[in-house]
């Protein structure tokens, strides 16, 4: 479902990369955790699943589409079979938990009338049958994050990637938000999760990926949050002691592992910060409604496989020597 092969990306020219010759796959319909300090390069991994980052070097294979050949205005169909949670719910504020809903759908051009089936639909699955009239500051974190997983989810995805979906939420609660993911998987989708979230871990018994400096240095079938053996590099090299100290990690680390701290929205080198969108691609209002319309039923039909659309896509665009 998800491989890459042999990536490395380096953000800045001279800086550690973010992550360095990752190998790694995830099936299709596994439920995998992604643990590591803040700065072990999950994100990054995330974001270039999305064709939000490009590697620097190496290929990232998504339902067996080597992402580097999806053109740019192919991207809003790769991540319309992708859902994607954070830390910080990332909901529009003055919009209603179902508004915000129905707006994900609206931009890449559900009918209307397919709309108002699937929003109430998806409301119940997450026990917010009767707060879709809510604002976001009307709600609780629990209650935003499950807004926030139906918005991932209307569309029914392959995948979902969840970055610290319960960074900001008590234990109760982020059990809530876990049973659901669990759901989610349950009902096909692949799941990869970002987290510091030991308890969800330990309870779940899944597979766990853990990163350090960018390098995959655990993978277990069924792993807990705290390394059982002695820890191995699996992919890649170990970076020494001293590129970690030149690149500067930040000395709260512990905070951060602990989620004291959020690490979000730092700002950036670049300028950007960690939830900007990406800068690169075109906004989803820049393809024609017609098109979506179409690549939706298309991908309806394909129920299986839905990123087949992108063969022919690119079958036509190589022939057409695009
Ligand atoms: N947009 C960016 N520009 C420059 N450096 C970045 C950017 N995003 C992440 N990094 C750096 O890449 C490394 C990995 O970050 P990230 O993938 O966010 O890790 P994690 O999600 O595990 O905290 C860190 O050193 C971080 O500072
Ligand atoms: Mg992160």
């Amino acid at each position: 479902m998800i491989r890459f092969d042999d990536v490395t990306k380096t953000y800045m020219r001279g800086q550690h990369p973010a992550v360095e010759n990752l190998d790694i796959e995830f099936a299709r319909g596994e439920f995998v955790f992604l643990v590591g300090a803040s700065g072990s390069g999950k994100s990054t991994l995330m974001r270039m699943v999305l064709k939000e980052v490009t590697p620097t070097r190496g290929t990232v294979y998504v339902a067996g589409r080597d992402l580097s050949r999806i053109p740019s205005w192919k991207v809003p169909a790769l991540r319309r079979d992708i859902g994607m949670v954070f830390q910080d719910f990332r909901l529009l504020p003055s919009k209603t938990a179902y508004q915000n809903i129905e707006f994900a759908l609206a931009v890449i051009g559900t009918p209307r009338k397919v709309v108002r089936r699937l929003v109430p639909e998806i409301l119940e699955m997450v026990g917010l049958e009767d707060k879709g009239k809510r604002l976001p500051h009307e709600l609780s974190g629990g209650e935003q994050q499950r807004v926030a997983i139906a918005r991932a989810y209307v569309n029914r995805p392959s995948i979902l990637l969840a970055d610290e979906p319960t960074g900001n939420l008590d234990p109760a609660t982020a059990e809530g938000i876990l049973d659901l993911l669990s759901e989610i998987n349950e009902r096909g989708t692949t799941v990869v999760m970002a987290t510091h979230d030991r308890s969800a871990v330990d309870r779940m018994s899944r597979r766990v990926v853990e990163m350090v400096g960018g390098h995959v240095v655990r993978d277990e079938e069924q792993g807990t949050y705290e390394t059982q053996a002695p820890v191995s590099v699996i992919s890649g090299h170990l970076p020494d002691d001293s590129a970690l100290r030149e690149e500067g990690l930040p000395e709260d680390v512990e905070a951060l592992a602990a989620g004291e701290v959020a690490p979000e929205n730092e700002e950036r080198a670049d300028g950007a910060t960690a939830s900007s969108p990406a800068a690169e691609e075109p906004a989803a209002s820049d393809v024609l409604e017609e098109d979506l319309i179409d690549d939706r039923e298309a991908a309806r039909d394909l129920e299986e496989y839905p990123f087949d659309e992108f063969d022919d896509d690119i079958a036509q665009d190589e022939e057409a020597g695009r």
